[in-house]
């Protein structure tokens, strides 16, 4: 069984962007999807690395196969990434990566006043693009799209744009839920739709199915 084990790279949670030292941007990811990866992948027998953003208890999940990198950032996912990719079978890109992040940190908390308040925010690197890009022949890349309309367009748009080997679809009635549907899809395949399943159940699936892509 040993020389049969894989390594998953999963991420989870969504991403802290500072603005000051106290306040920071954030979404509504609770890392549910992420932490069931990672648990159904090693209760398969698999290692599994977890870089998340959530330290909730409710979500521990206790096997030694499991190594937890906590972060909070998009960048310091982006470099925790970095430094676990070379050495996985599989990435899965679970967690929502803020999109944009402020320009500039206010090293301190900002004092209010009564004029208006400007954020100007950059864009963060794609973490998902850039694993998609540098893959070798023996890994693959996973990853999610939340879409709240042309669900299958977009997410198969970003399949093909980042390089990926599978994409999961869902509706922004997935953040925080216990139950989801998903639109899952591969390179040159038919979408697969699984309705209103437990996250648990889900993550089971795509953890086989990444397995199935890893083995011929
Ligand atoms: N992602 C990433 N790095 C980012 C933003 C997103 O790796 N800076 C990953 C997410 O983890 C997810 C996938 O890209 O697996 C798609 O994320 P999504 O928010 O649906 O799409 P975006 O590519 O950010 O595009 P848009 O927000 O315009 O739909």
């Amino acid at each position: 069984m040993e020389s049969n084990r894989l390594h998953f790279l999963i991420t989870a949670g969504g991403t802290r962007e500072y603005i000051d030292p106290v306040r920071f941007i954030t979404n509504a990811s609770s890392g549910k999807m992420g932490f069931a990866l990672a648990a159904s992948a090693v209760k398969t027998g698999h290692k599994a690395t977890l870089i998340t953003t959530i330290k909730n208890p409710q979500f521990k999940i206790k096997n030694s196969k499991l190594k937890i990198v906590e972060v909070e950032s998009a960048e310091q996912m982006f470099k925790a990434v970095k430094e676990h990719f070379r050495k996985c079978n599989c990435l899965i890109m679970a967690a929502a990566v803020s999109d944009y992040t402020p320009a500039e940190k206010y090293k301190i908390k900002i004092k209010k006043s009564n004029k208006n308040l400007v954020i100007k925010l950059k864009p963060t690197a794609d973490i998902l693009k850039w694993a998609g890009k540098n893959k070798k022949k023996n890994q693959i890349v996973v990853g999610f799209a939340l879409e709240d309309k042309n669900l299958r367009k977009n997410a198969d748009r970003k399949l093909k744009d980042k390089n990926l080997d599978m994409i999961i679809a869902n509706t922004p009635a997935a953040i925080g839920s216990e139950k989801s549907t998903v639109y899952i899809k591969k390179r040159d395949k038919n979408w697969l739709i699984l309705k209103d399943l437990d996250k648990a159940v889900i993550a089971e699936s795509i953890i086989k199915s990444s397995i199935l892509n890893l083995q011929f």
